[in-house]
């Protein structure tokens, strides 16, 4: 297709239509897709509707067809609609949620949910997800760090990567593959005390480097689109903010894609009072190069005016309508309107065999052994247990995000493990706690399957409690009483205060793991995988310690413990460590690090440095350990962080085994971005370090030097 000639056929009406994304109900009222977002009248003719480019959700290949269809009938210029949704931890086979998945430290697990989320989703006819969301995150009173991967740019910008990689492959117009939307652009995990929709206030340092990687790695990846974010940023809403999408995206990250609003959000500017009026609004969306409006009407209602009296010059339109069909073109709709939307291939694919076995196997990655006294996991064969709380006999371990995964193919905790053979002797998923406690007595051991209601996590889900409530902690306390051991596994989207279950002898940070979570965990719970996930988010010991984060500054007078000096940075009621670090997470095994070495003292520009170390399995349990890499730069012209991760390794250690793991250093690793978005390199000492966790490291001292004789700063 070509779309210059395209373009010029075009007349205005048609234009501006393309800049619209509404969802289909505006055009099947029957339609059973789910939208995200609150639904009023956009206040459009038949007519209006009838011109709209894409479409925001679609329920099956069938309605999107019919849709389609309909749609190409009434068009003079036969432009297809595009379809796009939301998929982000799976369409029907579901996922863990991305929070979980970062925990594998396996960017192959993103790789392969987001392959099949593209096989699942391109069958319905859908060509464009809003995934993956790149917003870094300190904050679990925000809903939306389940949706994120986690605190630590490197780590995030990986995952993201391997979910375009997934979602595209190199073609999103062949069979299987859908196109990438990364949102929030920018800065939307920053809101002001965790609370969603909120201010972001960041220096112009914080965003460049902490917060723009993971969206920068999305687009260096090739993601198609981007979705601007409903926050301000310096004042400005992010829809029309112009450093943010012209200066950054455009010029800065070179991205020459389809950029689109957040539901609603270029309305929104003027409940931001940015803009008197819906008119204004659409002047502000077209400066910015906001090329669809999605679910409000500020352009459909405006542009033509605002042409005629010159205060929009078409040229703009154009320029925006050319990127909008130059990405269909890209996707080859000109040539096959319906995309691969496919009945048949619906029934083949959708929840196959290898994709449930695949979720299944991802889940497992992803869990997280917090606690685990006296090695009271795994289960041994024999143990007689009870299994209660709010989750022993709920299906509900999709995670929000999940609209098209249906709790019924899951099953309870409760279920998966009498599948497995544990002797399962007492079950209550029911509140509040029985009086009856007498089948209690004969049991071992009382699995707490506790958590939070699915439905406190997502968009629009702030919390300023992060524990878990009293009458979920009574059962912990009933089974103590009664002298049992307790094993508890949370469920749940967010970082959560866990002193109230301290009492547990173990913890599984179970998250939302998706269609095959109970069935994962009980291979965890009885052993027959070894847990290997990390945590990529702090957990604090305190709701007043957030945002908690292991990459944080050293501070001019830095608390040490070795030293009586009041005056220095500590909390007077808390201790200023988290509960549970970055990076933590335990194992069946026993890993032992020991002898770091350092391939040299120095190193210069264009050179690398190996660090190695080595780590045995003290234990005749089979497992994975996750190797981190930090650095710190001692000194440098502006405050660095005591530490950041530079790299990691999973490896699989058999029992007694001893294994070398090396990580090449270069210099990249030692530079850092400035306020203006700089790459900086400065000279001097750095301190390498690795660990099993971020509180966990052995050190080593390298010198960066200009030549062997120097060792003189410079920028
Ligand atoms: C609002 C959410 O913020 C965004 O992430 C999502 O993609 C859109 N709604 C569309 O559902």
């Amino acid at each position: 297709m070509d779309v210059k000639k395209l373009l010029k056929k075009m007349n205005l009406e048609e234009k501006i239509g393309q800049m619209l994304q509404i969802a289909p109900h505006n055009f099947i009222s029957k339609s059973d897709t789910k939208i995200h977002g609150f639904e009023y009248d956009l206040g459009l003719t038949n007519k209006q509707v009838f011109s709209a480019g894409s479409v925001l959700g679609i329920g099956n290949a069938k309605e999107q067809q019919e849709l389609q269809r309909k749609y190409l009938n009434d068009s003079r210029l036969k432009i297809p609609l595009l379809f796009m949704a939301d998929i982000v931890h799976g369409y029907e086979t579901i996922f863990p949620i991305p929070l979980a998945l970062s925990c594998s430290w396996n960017t192959d697990t993103a790789f392969h949910s987001a392959r099949i989320s593209a096989v699942e989703a391109s069958t319905a006819g859908i060509q464009v997800t809003f995934s993956p969301m790149a917003d870094l995150s300190r904050e679990p009173r925000w809903g939306r760090v389940m949706e994120g991967y986690g605190e630590d740019p490197y780590l995030l910008s990986m995952f993201v990567r391997a979910m375009v990689k997934g979602y595209q492959q190199d073609d999103i117009s062949a069979k299987g593959n859908i196109a990438s939307c990364v949102k929030h652009f920018a800065g939307y995990g920053a809101p002001i005390a965790g609370l969603d929709y909120n201010t972001v206030d960041m220096s112009r340092l914080s965003f460049y480097q902490t917060y723009l990687g993971g969206y920068e790695a999305a687009i260096d990846e090739g993601s198609k689109m981007v979705m601007a974010s409903f926050n301000t940023f310096d004042g400005i809403p992010a829809t029309v903010n112009q450093f943010l999408m012209i200066d950054v995206l455009r010029n800065q990250l070179n991205f020459n894609g389809v950029t689109i609003t957040d539901y609603d959000g270029l309305n929104q500017v003027i409940a931001h009072r940015v803009a008197h009026d819906q008119r204004e609004a659409a002047i502000q969306g077209v400066e910015a190069k906001i090329d669809i409006e999605m679910a409000s009407s500020c352009y459909m209602k405006n542009i033509e005016k605002l042409i005629e009296t010159s205060i929009i010059n078409e040229n703009d339109i154009n320029a925006a309508v050319g990127r909008i069909l130059s990405f269909k073109n890209e996707l080859g709709l000109f040539d096959n309107p319906y995309g691969h939307a496919n009945i048949d291939d619906e029934k083949r694919l959708i929840k196959s065999k290898e994709h449930l076995a695949k979720a299944k196997e991802i889940a497992q990655e992803c869990a997280v052994l917090l606690k685990n006294e006296s090695n009271i996991l795994p289960l041994s064969n024999n143990s007689k247990v009870a299994v209660v709380g709010p989750y022993a006999t709920s299906k509900s371990t999709n995670g929000v995000w999940s609209w098209k995964g249906s709790i019924n193919d899951n099953i309870s905790l409760s279920e998966a493990l009498i599948n497995q053979g544990v002797d399962v002797v007492y079950i209550n998923g029911e509140n509040p706690l029985p009086t009856d406690i007498d089948m209690l007595r004969e049991i071992d051991i009382v699995i707490c399957a506790l958590g939070e209601d699915i439905e406190k996590t997502g968009e629009a889900k702030s919390i300023v409690n992060l524990e878990l409530p009293l009458f979920q902690v009574e059962w912990i306390k009933l089974a103590k009483i009664l002298k049992k051991k307790v094993v508890t596994v949370l469920y749940n989207g967010r970082p959560l205060v866990l002193n109230n279950i301290d009492q547990s002898d173990a913890i599984l940070e179970a998250w939302y793991l998706g269609s095959k979570s109970n069935e994962a965990l009980t291979d965890l719970l009885i052993g027959k995988i070894n847990p290997s996930g990390k945590l990529t988010m702090s957990f604090p010991r305190h709701e007043g310690q957030i945002p908690i984060y292991y990459n944080h500054l050293t501070t001019g007078r830095p608390f040490n413990k070795d030293v009586h000096n009041i005056y220095t940075s500590f909390y007077l009621d808390c201790e200023r460590t988290p509960k549970y670090p970055f990076g933590y997470g335990l194992s069946y095994s026993k890993f032992e690090y020991e002898n770091m070495i350092m391939s040299d003292k120095e190193i210069y520009l264009d050179e690398s440095i190996t660090a190695s170390i080595t780590i045995t399995n003290k234990s005749n349990v089979a497992g994975y350990e996750i190797v981190q890499l930090y650095i710190q730069d001692e000194v440098s012209k502006i405050a660095r962080p005591e530490k950041e991760l530079k790299g990691f390794k999973k490896i699989l250690i058999q029992p007694y085994e001893t294994k070398t793991v090396k990580f090449n250093i270069c210099i990249k690793d030692l530079s850092y971005i400035n306020s203006l978005g700089e790459t900086k390199y400065e000279y001097g000492r750095f301190i390498i370090m690795i660990g099993s966790n971020s509180n966990n490291v052995q050190k080593k001292y390298i010198f960066f030097k200009e030549n062997n004789n120097e060792d003189k700063k410079y920028t």
